[in-house]
């Protein structure tokens, strides 16, 4: 994937904005070769940040709280960096597990997309390519229809999406198969499998056996999880016999998030689930574990025909 072509500023004034501002700035010509794929995520993260002029020129950036509905309301620029380097980590899974390049790409769905994190780089990167995005939470949807090119619906707690069968190249889902119980598990992997094509891909994400294992050791983790250190060692050990565990968050958590099952929780689950009881709905293409950010692992499935 060449992310610089990808990210090359498209539109003249952007170019020249972008020239001028990378001549004015020894710091940017020490630290990146000039219209390099660096410096092109520079400018969508820091430089909408620092200089107003850019902004116009990139899709407009989601309030301080619906930035706190996903990934523990990161700052601005992390919530912008995470989100490229998540999109970065997408379009090398799609290439090495559908075999084909990005660019191929015919439409794109986010399952989970909060106030699109990800999508707004597939937006940035990819604009001719259809985007559908869909969440549970009212407030993000309408903000995503509002402000960003695509189509964005709300979905219930349990299926149908609002997609025909079949209509999706590219589906994924980041940190949401992480919530869900094993019953919300395998009915939304059978949606996702009926709106993806039978030669598109679905790509998820989860806590594992390594993410356990890194909350039983670290302070840190276990306050994203909300789980203790002992409780993460006893589920890590439960995984071996049973392969799939949840625990549903405290009811204020819950209630707090808009829109969510009942049993709304924290999943983990190793490849032998995924393996087991995936494959009624799709083929199994690939594992690989802590993909996503180095602590949650990415499956890779085709759907089967229907
Ligand atoms: C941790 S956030 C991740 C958001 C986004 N995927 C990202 O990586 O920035 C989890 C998201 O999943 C959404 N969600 C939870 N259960 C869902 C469901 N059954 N259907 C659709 N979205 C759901 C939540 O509302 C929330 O926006």
């Amino acid at each position: 994937m060449d992310f610089a072509a990808l990210l090359a500023p498209r539109e003249p004034e952007l170019l020249r904005l972008a020239r001028d501002l990378y001549a004015s700035r020894p710091d940017l010509q020490k630290a990146f070769p000039s219209e390099s794929a660096a410096f092109c995520q520079w400018l969508a993260v820091h430089g909408v940040l620092e200089y107003p002029a850019l902004a116009p020129f990139y899709p407009p950036l989601p309030p301080t709280g619906l930035r706190a509905t996903v990934c523990g309301g990161l700052p601005m620029a992390s919530h912008l960096y995470t989100g490229a380097e998540d999109f970065k980590m997408l379009g090398e899974l799609f290439e090495l597990f559908a075999q084909r390049p990005l660019t191929s790409l015919r439409s794109v769905f986010d399952f989970g997309c909060g106030c699109a994190r990800v999508l707004r780089w597939f937006q940035m990167a990819l604009p001719t390519v259809p985007r559908h995005g869909a969440d549970v939470r009212a407030e993000t949807i309408a903000w995503c229809q509002h402000n960003l090119v695509g189509t964005y619906a709300r979905n219930a707690t349990m299926p149908p999406l609002p997609f025909a069968d079949a209509s999706m190249d590219l589906t994924y889902a980041l940190s949401v198969f992480s919530h869900l119980s094993r019953e919300q598990n395998l009915v939304w992997m059978a949606e996702l499998a009926r709106v993806t094509k039978p030669d598109g891909l679905i790509l998820v994400s989860t806590h594992g056996a390594f993410a356990l294992a890194l909350c039983a050791r670290s302070p840190e983790h276990q306050s994203t999880l909300q789980i203790g250190a002992d409780e993460a060692r006893t589920i890590l050990r439960s995984l071996a016999r049973e392969s799939f565990a949840h625990r549903v968050l405290p009811a204020a958590i819950r209630e707090s998030a808009d829109g969510v099952a009942d049993d709304y929780g924290q999943a983990f689950f190793n490849e032998l689930f995924a393996r087991d009881h995936w494959s009624q709905f799709a083929e199994f293409v690939g594992c690989v574990p802590c993909g996503l950010n180095l602590f949650q692992d990415m499956y890779a499935l085709r759907p089967r025909p229907r």
